[in-house]
């Protein structure tokens, strides 16, 4: 079996039944972190980027956006019209925009939330969540595939505290400490964002003697904090234990740069963490990753290669599910995954 299971076929499948058409604007996510990084530079010069014709020297980002202008407008409006309409079909499920709209429509709420802002709010949450979470996923996918080892950790340790006549819930994390090494270690190894969103500074400082004036750009090198040398032995290994205290591991501290800093930490990082947890906890609970077979019967180990994008994202790679057991395999047969989403 190759790629995916049958359990991932109908996720896969429900996805594209249910799902808005928001797909085909992940380029607009590329797209668009070019023009921030201009639109930056611009606006901290009090340059008014729309009235700048289009011949004007170094508007090469400013016609990028105006031809891109049409796929932004749609990357706000259409999945905000899918809901819209499932609302007014009752079948809509609980979403931001849904209690958004809702609460928009009741006379008694206090609030001047307009329908731009619900737009805006929703393709904002979208485009910072949707890259970000998968890379991290596809991430942890590859770790399972080239540490068997560990996977079989955390499989064990799920099997203890969950069993197998279940699915993993929020109750047990406290519990499955190994677990939490792991997505740790998925996110310290390749953070999703590693140069996160450039920053302004607001007062002259001094940073370990060095001088950086008011109005400086700054960029944080998250990926250069997960992989320093003085604080993670082995840094561009993946080791989950190396957290765990000794003599078990070296007790290395849990890293946090992959969220950003100060004010414009990011804002989802409460949801993305309970969203991977939620989705790696089932995934080890019930489905063995391993390596794709080629058509000779030799396994493929898969490159760490990644792609150009906003976000850090690897190259699509093979790689083979299969359900743990005949229970799981019951188990996961009882899941709709389309009733419920
Ligand atoms: C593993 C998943 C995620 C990672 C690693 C991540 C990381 C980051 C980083 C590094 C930043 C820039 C922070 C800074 O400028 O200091 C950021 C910004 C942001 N993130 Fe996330 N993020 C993730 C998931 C999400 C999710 C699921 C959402 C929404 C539900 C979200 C919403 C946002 C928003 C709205 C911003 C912009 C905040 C601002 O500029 O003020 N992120 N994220």
């Amino acid at each position: 079996m190759t790629a995916m299971s049958y359990s991932q076929t109908r996720l896969v499948q429900a996805l594209q039944k249910r799902a808005p058409p928001v797909a085909p604007f992940s380029i607009s996510i590329s797209v668009s972190a070019g023009i921030i990084n201009f639109a930056v530079l611009l606006t901290k010069n009090h340059i008014l980027v729309e009235y700048l014709p289009s011949w004007f020297p170094g508007t090469y980002y400013v016609n990028h956006a105006r031809k891109w202008a049409p796929k932004v407008k749609e990357f706000r409006d259409l999945p905000f019209e899918g809901v819209r309409h499932q609302m007014e079909q009752g079948s809509a499920k609980p979403c931001l925009v849904a209690s958004e709209l809702e609460a928009l429509g009741d006379e008694n709420a206090d609030s001047n939330i307009t329908i731009g802002d619900i737009k805006g709010a929703a393709a904002t949450t979208y485009s910072a969540g949707v890259g970000t979470t998968s890379s991290a996923l596809s991430v942890f996918v590859m770790a399972m595939i080239l540490h068997p080892e560990y996977q079989a950790q955390a499989q064990a340790e799920l099997d203890a505290v969950v069993g197998t006549q279940r699915l993993p819930e929020f109750n047990d994390r406290d519990s499955l400490p190994f677990l939490q090494c792991l997505i740790d270690e998925t996110l310290r190894w390749f953070s999703p964002f590693p140069a996160g969103i450039p920053h302004l500074s607001m007062e002259d400082d001094v940073y370990k003697g060095m001088f950086i004036p008011k109005g400086s750009t700054i960029i944080a090198n998250a990926r250069g904090m997960s992989w320093d040398e003085k604080v993670y032995a082995n840094p561009f290994n993946f080791e989950p234990t190396r957290y765990l205290p000794a003599p078990l591991g070296r007790g290395e501290p849990r890293p946090v740069a992959h969220w950003g800093f100060g004010r414009r930490i990011c804002p989802g990082r409460h949801f993305a963490d309970s969203s991977l947890w939620i989705a790696i906890a089932t995934i080890l609970s019930t489905l063995s990753i391993s390596k794709a077979i080629d058509k000779d019967g030799n396994e493929i180990t898969p490159e760490l290669t990644f792609v150009a994008s906003i976000a850090s994202q690897l190259k699509p790679f093979p790689f083979c599910t299969k359900p743990r057991s005949e229970e799981v395999a019951k188990l996961l047969s009882q899941v709709d995954v389309a009733d419920d989403y």
